[in-house]
């Protein structure tokens, strides 16, 4: 009998010890604002240890250090010739505090360096920032083109959330900034210019992305438009909340660590009838 129990115990113990070392997988444990949302690099390329090179690396240098106290700046690194010229922004979410401004940054420039390694321009945008650098200007110049265009599962002909969904674009279309939110039940707004545009060049481009949001995304339950220079997202659901950046991973922490927990009551159940039923055989 005892040698009968020590094994269903112990293979307990083991599918337990599985599923917490799963559960601690499925629980993200950064915040979402690292998150990444896209990225690209330029086709040409730097030579290694070139002049361009060593630009380039004080230019990202650059961009981390200012984002420790401000939420955008751009840098033009002069070389001494003019082909060895780099210029280069960030932009953070606004209401990321600096410290979160900054290791967003850090990581972004990080992430840059892996995914565009000696590629003369790249760009990326995690959730809670935006990097890009070339070697071509691009400083100042608003730019429409779409970059990432996301839209979630049609919610169907449901005209409430879809008449709350317009109202908070429209509120974001009319609230002036480089950084908006807005919100109405659920349904939740949010939009963000780069720092580089003028506050016109800003609402055309937002006027851009939330009119792209309405026709292209439809009754979606989500949309992000991504411009080259400027977003906008909604949502109408709980889960995804931009403003509030541990939210989104913290409900899908919680939905996870609920079906891990369920999993475990069964295979619990299942074990003690399995023992049970030992039970019952061996007497
Ligand atoms: C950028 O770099 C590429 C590759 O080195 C070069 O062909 C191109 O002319 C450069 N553009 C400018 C504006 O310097
Ligand atoms: C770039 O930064 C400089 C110095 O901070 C600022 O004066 C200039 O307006 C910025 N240019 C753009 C296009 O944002």
């Amino acid at each position: 009998m005892a040698l009968g129990m020590a094994r269903p115990i112990s293979s307990l113990l083991l599918i337990f010890t599985f599923l917490v070392y799963l559960s601690s997988l499925a629980i993200p444990s950064h915040s979402s604002s690292h998150d990444f949302l896209f990225g690209g690099c330029t086709q040409q390329r730097y030579a290694p240890d070139s002049p361009y090179e060593s630009n380039l690396n004080s230019l990202l240098t650059s961009l981390v250090n200012s984002a420790t106290f401000s939420s955008y700046n751009n840098y033009t690194i002069l070389g001494s010739s003019p082909q060895d010229v780099v210029y280069g922004l960030y932009q953070c979410r606004g209401d990321l505090s600096m410290p979160d401004c900054a290791t967003c940054v850090a990581r972004a420039v990080s992430q840059l360096g892996g995914m565009c390694a000696q590629t003369c321009g790249g760009a990326l945008q995690l959730q809670g920032c935006y990097v890009k650098y070339d070697n071509t200007t691009f400083l100042g110049v608003e730019d429409k083109s779409v970059v990432l265009k996301k839209c979630g599962p049609s919610v169907g002909y449901d005209t409430d959330t879809m008449g709350l969904r317009d109202a908070v674009l429209a509120g974001l279309a009319r609230t002036g900034g480089p950084y908006r939110v807005g919100g109405s039940g659920d349904v939740q707004g949010l939009a963000q210019c780069v720092g580089d545009l003028s506050v016109g060049e800003c609402q055309d481009c937002l006027s851009e992305a939330i009119g792209r949001l309405k026709s292209d995304c439809g009754t979606a339950d989500y949309g992000d438009m991504f411009l080259a220079k400027c977003y906008a997202r909604y949502s109408t659901g709980g889960p995804r909340v931009y403003a509030k950046p541990h939210d989104k991973s913290t409900n899908e922490g919680e939905k996870t660590f609920a079906i891990i927990m369920g999993l475990l009551a069964g295979v619990a159940l299942l074990i003690i009838f399995l023992i049970f039923v030992g039970k019952m055989v061996n007497e």
